[in-house]
């Protein structure tokens, strides 16, 4: 139908006869001429109706915004004074000598320019796809695809397509069940990740595998997490650490020279966990940020504020300042509000001390907490955080996790309030994780990772005798704060799998009805390898700058996990209900 993209009419074609198809954008009269910009996914292109034509001006006339054109004209330049540089077409326009109006459109729910609320946008998600940063967000997420895909093939990795119907996979999510027509009152589960299968296909001797892959998980949602997401997920036989990084620092850098332009360090440093808990209280450190936690525990151990003297004895404990360079411009309500916002990660309170003057002693100092703190505590603090006139020292004091959890979370959000996030790529790895952590309240062990890890120390004995001391193989990748990809190298060795579940209170039995065909296949000649999984849907938020990953996912869900558009979850029949074995039990007004 058309000879040309509208944003790909140039000065090249001046004088030449186009025929365009696309969208209008915007139609505007002036004195008797009118101007359209049509629009198609390759950008804008203005369309002028001449009153001269009357057959088609009248047409003209009465065409709307989303109208669907098809135009044929004569490309000319456009008068001075009307050209824009910032377009790709911003020196042309189109004079009109043929028009079909192709299709006509209702007034859309919202403007172009507007921003309109996401569950309007959901709602309409066609609509909101053709603004253009969207559709760029699509593009690039078909970029970075293709750029995988590349890679990958060209270092001898095979594309294997793995069950959705299946049995759950254990990655510490609920699963999304499917009920089974053929077997009354069985189900399928939906794979929260493709795990099993990709060591099954090691052990088939597929030696590299990948998939770029669906995964479900039915879990809290938060802005970079949907119940179904994308992964790039990796396998490789006859791997360990150094062999899975290096292929995937590769990997990473390929894909943003390709999407971006960018070049990534060469390798990635490398930090353990208890280091990036101990500098940054989290495990996906953005290291952009110049502000690190500091340890004052030994400070505080035997002073008389309680608050701080009781974790600083508590093994489980940890006492860690914070220091904001500035920060005592910040107003009583900022300080508020950042106790608020620390209150949500457990922190009972946020401890301060402001810095007027670090040569006037005590009397420079102002802060609630100064009368309980003798003066080598004092001096102690602002030389390990080095603080200068104006800053601002924050403390956190409770359990190493709550003060992990809550300083970690305040540093990116003060890093972000106050602009100290550094431009730029400040990719990492994370290694040495711990195998096990436990669960307080169920008091077991649950795996920080994946059952299927393996664990540093390759001795069943030796790993049931201290398993909280045990380390894993597990490595994450973390990009500006964000944990884009994560994996392991994999237990080859049946006593030691099950020496795991055992450990993780998974019976004989439960191992067996769960995972048997797994344990059975480590029998039958399996080996060493390793692999990983990239979060796609985080990689491409990340690089288009996105807020969530719903804004790189063409039809994502929402916060609840609800489809606007095809308002997914739905009911379904009597019939469905009754052939699939299941009654469903109406919820009580009263739940
Ligand atoms: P893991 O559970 O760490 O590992 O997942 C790998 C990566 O997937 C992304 N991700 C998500 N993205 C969007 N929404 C979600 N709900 C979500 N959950 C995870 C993250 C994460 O780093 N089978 C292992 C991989 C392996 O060991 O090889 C696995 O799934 O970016
Ligand atoms: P209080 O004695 O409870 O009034 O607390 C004195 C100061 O210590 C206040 O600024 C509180 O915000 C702060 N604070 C209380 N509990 C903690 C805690 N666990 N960690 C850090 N600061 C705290």
């Amino acid at each position: 139908m058309r000879s040309h993209y509208c944003g790909q009419v140039d000065q090249a074609l001046i004088g030449e006869t186009v025929t365009v198809c696309g969208w209008v954008h915007r139609r505007r009269d002036h004195g008797g001429v009118i101007f359209v910009d049509l629009r198609d996914r390759e950008g804008l292109l203005q369309v002028v109706f001449d009153p001269d034509r009357k057959d088609i001006f009248s047409a003209a006339e009465r065409v709307r915004s989303e109208y669907v054109l098809k135009v044929t004209g004569v490309v000319r330049e456009r008068p001075a004074g009307t050209v824009n540089p910032n377009m790709n077409t911003g020196q042309v326009e189109v004079l009109a000598h043929e028009l079909a109006v192709l299709n006509r459109a209702e007034t859309p729910p919202f403007h172009h320019d507007e921003q309109a609320n996401e569950e309007l946008r959901l709602k309409y998600r066609y609509l909101d796809l053709r603004r253009d940063n969207m559709t760029a967000n699509m593009r690039l997420r078909h970029k970075v695809t293709m750029a995988m895909r590349h890679f990958l093939d060209t270092a001898g990795f095979i594309d294997v397509e793995t069950p959705m119907l299946t049995r759950a996979t254990p990655e510490g999510a609920r699963d999304y069940i499917v009920p089974s027509r053929t077997h009354p009152g069985k189900f399928f589960a939906l794979p929260q990740s493709p795990q099993i299968f990709k060591q099954l296909l090691m052990m088939s001797g597929l030696d590299r595998y990948y998939q770029i892959v669906r995964c479900f998980r039915d879990e809290d949602l938060r802005a970079d997490r949907q119940p179904e997401f994308t992964q790039l997920d990796i396998e490789m036989s006859f791997v360990d650490e150094a062999d899975v990084m290096s292929t995937m620092e590769g990997l990473v850098r390929h894909l943003f020279q390709e999407a971006l332009d960018v070049e990534l360090p060469a390798t990635f440093p490398r930090m353990t966990y208890a280091e990036a808990m101990q500098r940054f209280g989290s495990d996906k450190p953005d290291l952009r940020i110049d502000l690190e936690l500091i340890e004052v525990a030994d400070l505080m151990s035997s002073v008389e504020f309680k608050v701080f003297a009781g974790p600083a004895s508590d093994p489980e404990g940890r006492v860690a300042a914070l220091c904001v360079p500035d920060g005592s411009s910040l107003s009583r309500k900022e300080i508020d509000d950042y106790t608020a916002f620390v209150g949500r990660y457990g922190a009972r309170g946020l401890a301060y001390i402001k810095v007027n003057d670090i040569d006037a002693g005590r009397e420079g100092l102002q802060s609630p907490i100064l009368k309980f703190l003798p003066d080598d505590a004092v001096s102690g603090i602002l030389e390990r955080t080095g603080a200068k006139t104006g800053d601002l020292i924050f403390f956190g004091a409770d359990k190493a996790r709550v003060v992990n959890d809550a300083l970690g979370a305040l540093r990116v959000k003060i890093g972000q309030d106050r602009g100290l996030v550094a431009d730029g790529w400040a990719p990492l790895w994370v290694v040495d994780f711990p195998m096990f952590e436990k669960d307080e309240d169920a008091n077991r062990w649950v795996a920080l990772h994946h059952p299927f890890t393996a664990p540093s120390i390759n001795d069943a004995k030796a790993l049931k005798a201290d398993p909280g001391h045990a380390l894993s193989r597990a490595y994450d990748m973390v990009l500006n704060g964000s944990e884009i990809g994560g994996g392991s190298i994999r237990i080859h060795n049946q006593d030691i799998q099950a020496a795991v579940f055992d450990l993780l209170d998974i019976s004989e039995e439960e191992a067996e009805e769960k995972f048997g065909f797994l344990l059975t296949a480590l029998q039958y000649g399996c080996p060493p390898h390793g692999g990983i999984a990239f979060g796609l849907d985080r990689i491409v938020m990340l690089m288009a700058g996105a807020e969530s990953i719903r804004d790189v996912i063409a039809f994502p869900k929402t916060q609840s996990a609800h489809c606007p558009l095809t308002n997914a979850p739905g009911e379904v029949s009597a019939q469905q209900l009754k052939e699939t074995g299941i009654r469903v039990r109406t919820p009580r007004a009263d739940s």
